[in-house]
């Protein structure tokens, strides 16, 4: 049997790169990236807001799945840059659902808990009234409205907090923070469940293999994060205590931050629906930290 291609936008970031690593077990893989970061053999050098180019490679890979992972993804640049948030998170997103219809191609978009306001008090489902803070939520959001009105064969995946290699994230700021400082002032007034970007890669690639087996049932949204939720202060102390550093963890509020995109104060994600239609519940937030750290060793 054919192996199935698999295009994967961004394959260069924190969470394309891993997606990369894991598909190429099963399926031929392709990334587009501004750089080849990871050396991927069946590379495209391409900026997607060049919809030409992205439609002109797409057409020469004929991928059977695309996973655009590729995004603007600095928060708080994304409210004075606006244009440029607009243009990689709308614009080249729609594209890429264009391209997909035209060539009969299953999307999978990569979106996230920022689309919500975070004054939910338990844990958002997919049905729930997205209602975004900032510009990259609305951005987001946005996308993930085109492709819904547009697409039939589409799945968008809400995710939060994501942590792994490559990437600048939380885990190894507090580790390379608290060598250096033995007081870290951290916010304790938002809620999130940190999500390891193997254990969603892992996740896609469930998903992958039901609707490749199953079309048509497991098209649509899922939100899908290491399971369990904790505040930043609670997940910088397991952190802290996880690598035996000495530094000191303080609470603080997220008003204190001054920082220029509002955040939800909830973004706890229910799984519950991936769960149900997969049967494969996400592993707790604390064992994926435990692994990523170990991992890393
Ligand atoms: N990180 C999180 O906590 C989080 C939470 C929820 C959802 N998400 C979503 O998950 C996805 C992956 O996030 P991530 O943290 O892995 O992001 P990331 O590390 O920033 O990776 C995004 C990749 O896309 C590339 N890219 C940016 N603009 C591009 C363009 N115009 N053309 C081609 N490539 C471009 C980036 O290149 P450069 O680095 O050179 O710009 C980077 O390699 C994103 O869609 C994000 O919205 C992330």
């Amino acid at each position: 049997m054919r192996k199935l291609k698999v295009l994967i936008t961004g394959s260069s970031g924190m969470l394309g790169r891993a997606i990369c690593c894991l598909l190429a077990k099963d399926y031929h893989v392709c990334g587009i990236d501004l750089e080849n970061s990871i050396r991927l053999v069946n590379f495209f050098k391409c900026d997607i807001t060049k919809h030409s180019l992205f439609r002109k490679i797409t057409l020469k890979v004929r991928p059977d799945i695309i996973i655009h992972t590729a995004a603007y993804t600095d928060v708080d640049e994304c409210e004075v840059n606006k244009k440029k948030a607009g243009d990689i998170n709308i614009k080249a997103s729609a594209n890429i659902a264009m391209v997909c219809r035209d060539i009969d191609c299953t999307l999978i978009f990569i979106s996230t808990d920022y689309v919500f306001n975070g004054r939910k008090k338990s844990p958002y489902l997919e049905k729930d009234k997205p209602s975004p803070l900032n510009v990259y939520g609305k951005t987001k959001f946005d996308a993930e409205r085109f492709i819904s009105n547009n697409l039939d064969r589409y799945i968008l995946v809400r995710t939060t907090w994501l942590y792994g290699n490559g990437g600048k994230n939380f885990v190894d700021t507090i580790v390379n923070n608290a060598k250096l400082m033995p007081l870290l002032r951290v916010v304790d007034n938002q809620r999130g469940s940190p999500t390891y970007v193997l254990d969603l890669a892992a996740a896609l690639r469930i998903l992958i293999k039901k609707v490749i087996l199953y079309p048509g049932k497991y098209y649509g949204i899922y939100n899908i994060t290491n399971s369990g939720s904790c505040s930043w202060y609670r997940f910088a102390k397991e952190i802290i205590k996880v690598n035996r550093l000495n530094s000191r963890v303080i609470s603080s509020k997220i008003e204190y931050s001054k920082r220029p995109a509002k955040r939800p104060e909830n973004s706890v994600l229910s799984n519950s629906k991936f769960n149900r239609l997969t049967g494969r519940p996400m592993r707790n937030w604390k064992e994926a930290l435990c692994a990523y750290l170990q991992n890393k060793k």
